[in-house]
């Protein structure tokens, strides 16, 4: 499969089966994760991979994971990312975010369905995870086998904006 391809066939996943994901499946996730580029190569995700019973409900409380068998918690660590010295940004949602779609995108060429969550509670996974002040939540990533029909790869044309309205070009 071409990539265009494979991202025109990966969809929001919002229901899925009970069958688990493969580890031999989660390592190649966590390969393409590795594989993502972040600012200065400074490595300042850290991913908390959940597949207990007991994790998946910690993560139940602050967000809906729609009954996905795995998820993983992006994070990003303040005291890694780069930022840039000309005003200040911080490149831990960015950094975070490249390394989720790598592993999205794995996923989807893995036969997986995903899901990109933001709308959680952070505090809340603060606290059920007790993680440190500088490691922060920025995505979590659903896995599982979708219970559903696939979203149809074409539909692009119509729920995206067209790419002459998205592009604007500075031509010689
Ligand atoms: C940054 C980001 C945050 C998102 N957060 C959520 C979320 O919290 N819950 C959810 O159901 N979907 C979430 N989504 C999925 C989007 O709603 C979805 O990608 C979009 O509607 C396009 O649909 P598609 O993924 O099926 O192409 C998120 C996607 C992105 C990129």
């Amino acid at each position: 499969m071409d990539f265009l391809e494979l991202a025109k066939k990966r969809y929001s996943v919002r229901e899925y089966t009970d069958r688990q994901v493969e580890q031999e499946k989660l390592d190649r996730i966590l390969k393409a994760a590795q594989a993502a580029p972040t600012a200065c190569n400074r490595q300042p995700v850290h991913l908390l991979a959940v597949q207990s019973r007991e994790g998946l409900e910690k993560i139940g409380k602050a967000s809906n994971l729609h009954g996905a068998p795995t998820a993983i918690l992006v994070c990003a660590d303040r005291e890694k990312a780069w930022t840039r010295p000309y005003d200040g940004k911080q490149t831990t949602d960015i950094d975070a975010s490249i390394v989720t779609d790598h592993m999205m995108l794995e996923a989807t060429d893995l036969g997986l369905g995903s899901l990109w969550i933001c709308s959680f509670k952070p505090d809340v996974l603060r606290q059920e995870f007790s993680l440190p002040d500088n490691l922060e939540v920025i995505n979590i990533l659903a896995l599982g086998y979708a219970a559903c029909e696939p979203a149809d790869p074409e539909r692009h044309g119509k729920l995206r904006v067209p790419v002459e309205e998205m592009v604007s070009w500075e031509k010689l």
